[in-house]
């Protein structure tokens, strides 16, 4: 698939004025001390390059005449180093694999950038970046510059991922390929959590079994940090500690996908610990897949991002009066948008190479963004109701819900990628009956 990187280098070109756009990778992250996180490309980078290594740097420079050059700056091979920590393609075979014009041995920028930047007089980078090497590209740039007296360099500088991550906005085929397959194997994994709760006692069980069936299928890493939520948990929205035991009364919300390829998958059920819904559980559990399947139904090309939040907004409302948990009329408590203490998060987000897809959600002219064909987004409906909302019958405190889904806009319409992974009460009553043998 490396000319799908070609092809989007040669976009992004064909959008520049005469200039020298920069994309550095991504670089290694310090845990603690000398320990680093496990290395993660940097998804720019990879959407034009598909190149996997750190320390490296894409240069695309586009003449006046509209002649364009790909250039890329690397580690070149070194025994030492590559015993130590792996690998490098190097530099010849990079030229010739990632479809290049140049490539350049990272550690000559400084003697080789300013040639580049030779009678150029746009920039293209990220402008707020901390990246070290970014740093140091705009420490040549300034100085490259101060030396020509600004006659040529600086006349405009661009915030360039505006540029790419409109352009990651509408997903190919082959990047919904691997969206399905990170979708299939999050499926996988949901059953297994599923089938879990009969012998496991801590949230960090149900963990671990996710993480074992995303490493066994080919996903080495979450999207995300896995959120296993049991009881009064689920009401943190962004609880990650995932290391208390689990009581048979409650319901565990598992928010969970992992990464396939450089793709992800943001899925969420709710699940009760003992195998069965109680009556309260289902009351709630129901009134917000009454309103995710509302939202994503009204999903089409033309329709945004704005309008589906309000059709979800006013369903899980109404279920809200229903329920009991508001009082008063619907008016006010849409006008007074009473729903937000229970409902406090948006219906959804952009996916793809990042599970927040790094993509616009507004024209430049403000104008939002209509769904278009090949657009994917997350349809995430929640209620949450702490344990000490003495406003909320009891029954119903300390239960926090999400159903999240993700959904490819079609030609006419949608796919929910995720249609099967089991979301009603009787399918997940039934898939928890499972042995967990069956899926290790
Ligand atoms: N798992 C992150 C999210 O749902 O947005
Ligand atoms: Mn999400
Ligand atoms: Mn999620």
């Amino acid at each position: 698939m490396l000319n799908e990187y070609q092809n989007r280098r040669k976009i992004l070109l064909s959008k520049m004025d005469e200039g020298v756009a920069f994309i550095p990778s991504g670089s290694y992250k310090t845990r603690s001390n000398d320990t680093e996180y496990r290395f993660r490309q940097d998804s720019n980078f990879y959407y034009l390059s598909g190149f996997m290594e750190s320390n490296a740097l894409l240069v695309l420079i586009k003449l006046a005449s509209g002649k364009s050059q790909e250039i890329l700056f690397l580690q070149k091979n070194d025994d030492v180093a590559e015993m130590w920590n792996g690998k490098r393609v190097g530099l010849k075979a990079a030229k010739k694999i990632l479809l290049l014009n140049k490539t350049f041995d990272i550690d000559t920028l400084e003697k080789v950038l300013p040639k580049l930047l030779m009678h150029h007089q746009n920039i293209y980078c990220d402008l707020f970046t901390k990246d070290e090497v970014m740093q140091k590209v705009h420490q040549i740039v300034q100085t490259t510059a101060q030396a020509r007296n600004n006659t040529f360099l600086l006349r405009a500088q661009y915030q360039l991922p505006l540029y790419i991550e409109r352009m990651r906005l509408i997903k190919s085929k082959h990047e919904i390929t691997l969206i399905r397959k990170a979708v299939e194997i999050t499926k996988k994994a949901h059953l297994a959590a599923m089938a879990a709760f009969k012998s496991k006692n801590n949230e960090s069980e149900i963990h671990a079994v996710i993480d074992y069936i995303f490493a066994s299928h080919g996903a080495v890493s979450d999207a995300y940090t896995s959120i296993v939520a049991s009881g009064d948990n689920a009401n943190t929205l962004h609880y990650v500690q995932n290391s208390d035991s689990l009581d048979k009364k409650d319901l565990v919300l598992i928010d969970a996908g992992c990464e396939y390829k450089m793709y992800a998958s943001d899925i969420t059920r709710v699940y009760p610990v003992d195998g069965r819904f109680s009556l309260a559980q289902k009351s709630l559990y129901n009134a917000v897949l009454y309103a995710q399947l509302k939202t994503i139904d009204a999903i089409k090309p033309g329709v945004t991002k704005s309008e589906i939040h309000q059709v979800c907004v006013d369903a899980l409302t109404s279920e809200m009066l229903d329920l009991g948990i508001l009082k008063g009329s619907f008016e006010e408590a849409i006008s007074e948008k009473k729903y937000l203490k229970y409902f406090p998060h948006g219906t959804g987000h952009w996916m793809g190479i990042d599970v927040h897809d790094q993509n616009p959600y507004k024209e430049d002219n403000g104008d939002e963004i209509p769904f278009e064909e090949g657009m994917v987004m997350t349809i995430e409906p929640g209620l949450y109701i702490s344990k000490d909302d003495m406003n909320i019958p009891k029954h119903y405190r300390g239960i926090g819900i999400r159903i999240e889904d993700d959904i490819l806009v079609t030609a006419d319409g949608y796919e929910n990628l995720s249609i099967d992974i089991p979301k009603s009460i009787e399918e997940i009553e039934r898939a928890m009956q499972v042995d967990l043998s069956n899926y290790l």
